[in-house]
């Protein structure tokens, strides 16, 4: 595995590749790698010749208040763990590579109506910092494949629409949630929970669980489905920011076109924001 921090370096690596015929995918991650990326990587294995990660910890998607200096930064065990599933190229590049005359004179790429619910309502500008960063990366890989977690579901739908809007050539992949046996989706900001807060933790999946056995047995009372869901997330130990029942597809309100239903939770556990989804087929 060859590691870049340059873009000029990476595109004539991959020019030699695409030369050859060999076809590339490509995992755009934060780094501090877990099951949950590693299961990325090897779907990219499976569909591509070449697969190209990046870890770069994104200055634009995160808020003033985030946590963008304690987000855990990890790069030798990750290479390690690259190395292990037989990725090829490492695209890691400087915030200053990235953003040469600073981040606030970048032009930014947008993605409208999608972008502005759900955790776009709690985070603004969040989304418009990934599709930037994505969009980015996109042109200096100029990947066939592109391999994103169904974790961050509202981030996979702007992806999938901005690609579409945007013409670009790229096949989106979705890929299942990986998660702890309690059902705890993986996730890098795991590792900021205290003992308590990590017992307490599976809730959030087993709420929307909960949630999707009630609409699978007919039950349609959404708005006190959600209300009931947010209120066991407060009596848990939570701060619940959204618990939304949406169109899988479209992010709104579910209507009589709705084929697939999306439940997706927001909560903070102490300092903390955890997110997780599931999805059910309406019949
Ligand atoms: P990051 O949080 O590092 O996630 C990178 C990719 O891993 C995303 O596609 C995310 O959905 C996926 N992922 C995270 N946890 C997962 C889990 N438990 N199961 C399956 N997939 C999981 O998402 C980002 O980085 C950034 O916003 C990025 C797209 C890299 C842009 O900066």
């Amino acid at each position: 595995m060859r590691t870049y921090t340059s873009c000029t370096a990476l595109r004539t690596a991959l020019a030699d590749c695409r030369r050859q015929g060999q076809s590339i995918a490509f995992v755009p991650t934060m780094g501090n790698l877990h099951e949950g990326h590693l299961d990325l990587v090897r779907r990219a294995r499976a569909l591509c010749d070449v697969v190209v990660v990046s870890i770069f910890v994104n200055p634009l998607q995160f808020g003033a208040n985030e946590d963008l200096d304690a987000y855990p930064r990890t790069m030798a065990a990750d290479k390690e763990k690259l190395f292990s599933e037989g990725v090829q190229a490492l695209y890691a590049p400087t915030v200053e590579e990235i953003y040469p005359e600073g981040m606030h004179k970048h032009t930014q790429v947008q993605v409208p109506d999608l972008s502005e619910t759900l955790c776009g309502s709690s985070r603004p500008g969040h989304f418009n910092g990934v599709t930037t960063i994505v969009n980015k990366l996109f042109n200096m890989v100029q990947p066939d494949v592109a391999v994103f977690g169904e974790k961050d579901f509202q981030q996979l739908s702007i992806v999938r629409k901005m690609v579409q809007d945007l013409c670009m050539p790229i096949h989106i992949e979705g890929v299942a949630t990986a998660r702890d046996e309690d059902g705890l989706a993986k996730s890098s900001r795991n590792g900021y929970l205290t003992a308590e807060q990590r017992r307490i933790a599976p809730v959030i999946h087993a709420t929307l669980t909960g949630c999707r056995e009630a609409i699978a047995c007919g039950f349609d009372n959404f708005l006190q489905l959600e209300s009931h869901a947010r209120m066991q997330l407060l009596q848990a130990g939570f701060e619940p920011d959204y618990f939304a029942i949406r169109d899988a597809r479209t992010l709104r309100a579910v209507d009589e076109n709705t084929e697939e239903i999306a439940i997706l939770a927001a909560a903070r556990l102490g300092k903390t924001r955890l997110i997780d989804n599931v999805r059910l087929a309406v019949n």
